[in-house]
């Protein structure tokens, strides 16, 4: 665990131009030692990002690295929302929803981002990969007096949530929701949510809720994917500053859990029929060991998926995997 050092957004932001920066020309930018300069170019040749040394001249990078950004997120979300929200930044982390089961402020919706995960977790005990200053991971931590099976159906609210976020950016065509938790970009993968809920003795219950959104991540030889997937880069051809998207997802999933916490999931029925990705759809969904067939006919006031199954019976599913049938 390492939080983000500022004068590492610094030296990111100015190599950014990609041209070549000279080791004293740095020094005096940034107010650094030379050791220090040396220190932070290795910490970045660490996390796997190839800066170019060009001997006395000093260094380049191939591609803009602009990383992520406490102050630049908090001053882009509403100053309603701001006041609530204790955000923190990592370099590095295992998994941000496991920080946040073990770092809790009872008094803020708590918010952790970090630059790269070493054990990102996703849904169902898979790993999700999570390269340095490429895309988004988030967790945020909510408290409700409320017990815990009065969250159900949270993913759905959750992909909403991010769902509009690509909207304020003008990023929404072709975008559905596949039930539980995946945003498609086309067919293919662009976020995954996994949503932890724990209650207290007190009643008290705490939703952890993970994003992780590609952005920036270009190719990947990940044996882990069993999924295609894409980012907003591959999608709009070209790379994307993560501050201002992370605080339109934050701003939207504050608004939407809020409303959700208030109004239940049925206040949002109408919108999540008009992106799913999988209503009328023949699937094959594997529950554990088993697999059943048939049609989706929308989800119900639980937020399971209901399934038409060859016998017509129409049978709900709290959880499973769902593939289109080929
Ligand atoms: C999935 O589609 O399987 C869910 C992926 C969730 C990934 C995010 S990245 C931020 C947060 N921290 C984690 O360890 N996982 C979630």
């Amino acid at each position: 665990m390492k939080e983000l050092d500022p004068t590492l957004i610094q030296l990111c932001n100015l190599l950014s131009d990609c041209e070549t920066h000279d080791v004293e020309a740095i020094k005096n930018e940034l107010n650094i030692s030379a050791e220090v300069i040396s220190q932070l170019i290795q910490n970045l040749e660490n996390y796997g990002i190839q800066v170019n040394s060009m001997g006395d001249k000093g260094y380049t990078l191939s591609e803009p690295l602009f990383l992520l950004n406490a102050e630049e997120i908090k001053r882009r979300i509403k100053m309603d929302t701001n006041s609530l929200l204790d955000i923190e930044i990592f370099e590095t982390l295992t998994s941000s929803n496991d920080y946040l089961k073990k770092n809790k402020n009872p008094k803020k919706i708590k918010v952790c981002l970090s630059e790269q995960q070493t054990k990102g977790k996703g849904r169902m005990g898979r790993s999700w990969y999570s390269p340095f200053g490429q895309n988004i991971y988030l967790s945020i931590a909510f408290q409700f007096k409320k017990p815990m099976n009065e969250f159900s159906g949270l993913s759905l609210i959750v992909g909403l949530s991010i769902l509009n976020a690509l909207r304020d950016l003008e990023m929404q065509d072709h975008v559905s929701l596949k039930w539980p938790n995946d945003v498609l970009w086309k067919d293919k993968k662009l976020a995954g949510t996994l949503v932890e809920l724990t209650t207290d003795n007190n009643g008290v219950s705490q939703l952890i809720i993970g994003i992780g959104l590609n952005v920036n991540m270009m190719d990947s030889n990940q044996a882990e994917f069993i999924q295609a997937w894409t980012s907003l880069r591959q999608i709009i051809n070209e790379p994307l500053n993560r501050n201002p998207i992370s605080a339109s997802l934050i701003e939207n999933l504050v608004v939407y859990i809020n409303r959700y916490a208030r109004e239940g999931l049925m206040s949002f029925k109408e919108e999540w029929d008009k992106f799913d990705y999988l209503q009328g759809k023949e699937i094959t969904l594997m529950q554990g060991k088993e697999t059943f067939y048939g049609k989706v006919m929308g989800i119900n006031d639980q937020g399971h998926l209901l399934l038409q199954l060859a016998n017509n019976q129409i049978k709900a599913f709290s959880s499973g995997d769902a593939s289109i049938k080929k």
